[in-house]
């Protein structure tokens, strides 16, 4: 079934590629503000709750299922329902397609916003070592990027580019390599980052925006207080994008794993370690993004990034570019790190079709062509530029949002919900116990498991489309 598929090196590397994938941009600009304009320490525990009854349950699923079959996320669905009947071979078919639309759908922007990282570690390289600062702000520089189309189209190409060195060098030689230098690089950046960001005055603002409850409205920094239902729907959200869930990048790296490796252990390290770097995230940014952002300062999304963040390196003088560049380095190596996962979910699934049907194709041919398909739809990404150059509106939202609403939107928590009542009501969970504990591990509290699946699992993920569905239209329903 698995011929020349390679595998990971080692139990690390995989965990290192794992944890690249999770962690991303929905760390960094994500999470710190989702948790301070929501409730800070409120959040934090829904979120907590979340991860670990909900997001560990399908981490567990989705590694599982990718080593049981040893094959991508269209062959690994078809694997589970080959012994039942039309309509669950018809519902696995379809997850099957969801889970590569939605990375395909995924890359159409993160690729663009890779770009922009690119762009200001650059911007930064260039301050620090030519001698004089840019004198535009965050805000100007940032509006000048997004309607420069040639650099965007170029600096999009550039890093679809660096992805595509990893990607065709495979799993060990490639990504697994990468992942082994620039993870533990990532979190040595992010701990220097955090102590400049902590030791500024003013930090303590910072924190209680973080983490004290109700704080985020007594100071202004957010009009109205979130109801439960919503805190609930944003930090499943949240944390279903952020662990690289439904997205078939973890069927997908799971299919590269050795039957001895512990699943369990394994999904409780990737599951810990993101959540942890999500926080010191937001140790890094929002202190300092309160402390030297100046008023009204954004604390999410690209602003965040791109624009207060910018003004915080500006305002440090000497050293700001400095910690400039290490800051927007390690946003590009989280950017890259999931990039690649994305981009494999669709190259494993080609390099394994053709596979199956008896042809050997060379994995650089099929990561190209992933590179291209790619690049050639995120072109209208990279050229909107955010809504700034007058390009039509797809139902009225800029382009970038309207890959995310069917993607994150849409496929994610769709494709999550169906997945649970595959797994769990149609196929069963033994499969999953069997694969769990083929190694000769056991599978600890497995009778919570098969209940979480069943039950919780897809309630929670239908609060979560629901959840983005108002959030995507304004639709103000809770
Ligand atoms: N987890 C990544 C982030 O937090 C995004 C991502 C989603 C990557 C799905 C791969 C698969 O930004």
């Amino acid at each position: 079934m698995s011929q020349n598929r390679g595998s990971w090196g080692s139990n690390f590397g995989f965990l290192m590629a794992a944890i690249g994938s999770a962690v991303g941009l929905g760390n960094i600009w994500g999470f710190p503000y989702k948790m301070g304009a929501s409730g800070g320490f409120t959040f934090l525990v829904v979120y907590l709750f979340l991860s670990i009854f909900v997001g560990y349950v399908i981490m567990v699923s989705e590694l599982a299922m990718g080593r049981r079959a040893g094959l991508g996320v269209a062959g690994s669905y078809q694997a589970l329902t080959e012994q039942k009947g039309t309509g669950a071979k018809i519902l696995s078919k379809f997850l099957g397609f969801l889970a590569m639309f939605a990375p395909f759908m995924i890359m159409t922007f993160y690729s663009v916003l890779g770009a922009y990282c690119i762009e200001y570690l650059v911007l930064n390289l260039s301050n620090l070592f030519s001698g004089t600062v840019n004198p535009l702000s965050g805000s100007e520089y940032f509006a000048s990027m997004l309607t420069n189309q040639v650099s965007a189209v170029g600096f999009t190409v550039l890093f679809m580019v660096i992805c595509l060195i990893i990607v065709k060098g495979g799993i060990k030689g490639g990504i697994e390599k990468f992942s082994n230098i620039a993870m533990p690089a990532l979190a040595i950046m992010l701990v220097v980052v955090i102590v400049r960001s902590l030791t500024l005055p003013g930090a303590s603002e910072g924190l209680k925006f973080m983490f004290v409850p109700g704080y985020a409205l007594e100071a202004g920094l957010i009009d109205e207080a979130p109801s439960f239902m919503k805190i609930l729907a944003t930090a499943g959200g949240q944390m279903f994008f952020s662990l690289s869930l439904a997205m078939g990048a973890m069927i997908t790296y799971g299919s590269y794993l050795s039957k001895q490796e512990n699943l369990m252990k394994n999904s409780a390290i990737i599951v810990i370690a993101d959540t942890c770097i999500a926080l010191m995230a937001g140790l890094a940014v929002i202190p300092a993004a309160i402390a030297l952002g100046g008023e009204n300062a954004a604390l999410g999304g690209p602003s965040l990034l791109f624009v207060t963040l910018q003004n915080v390196f500006l305002s440090m003088g000497a050293a700001g570019p400095i910690f400039g560049v290490l800051f927007y380095l390690l946003v590009l190596i989280a950017a890259i790190t999931s990039a690649i996962s994305l981009m494999e979910v669709l190259t494993t699934y080609i390099i394994d079709r053709s596979h199956a049907k008896g042809k050997a194709v060379s994995r650089t041919k099929v990561s190209t062509f992933v590179f291209v398909a790619i690049l050639a739809a995120s072109m209208v990404v990279a050229l909107d530029g955010l809504g700034s150059n007058g390009l039509p509106k797809p139902m009225g939202f800029v382009w970038l949002d309207f890959m995310d609403l069917w993607s994150e939107g849409i496929a994610m928590p769709l494709g999550a919900l169906l997945m649970s009542l595959l797994l769990g009501w149609c196929v069963g969970p033994d499969v999953i116990h069997k694969e769990i504990t083929a190694g000769g591990h056991k599978f600890p509290m497995y009778t919570l498991y098969k209940f979480l699946l069943r039950f919780v699992v897809p309630v929670v993920m239908l609060l979560v489309l629901v959840g983005q569905l108002n959030d995507f239209f304004k639709l103000n329903w809770f």
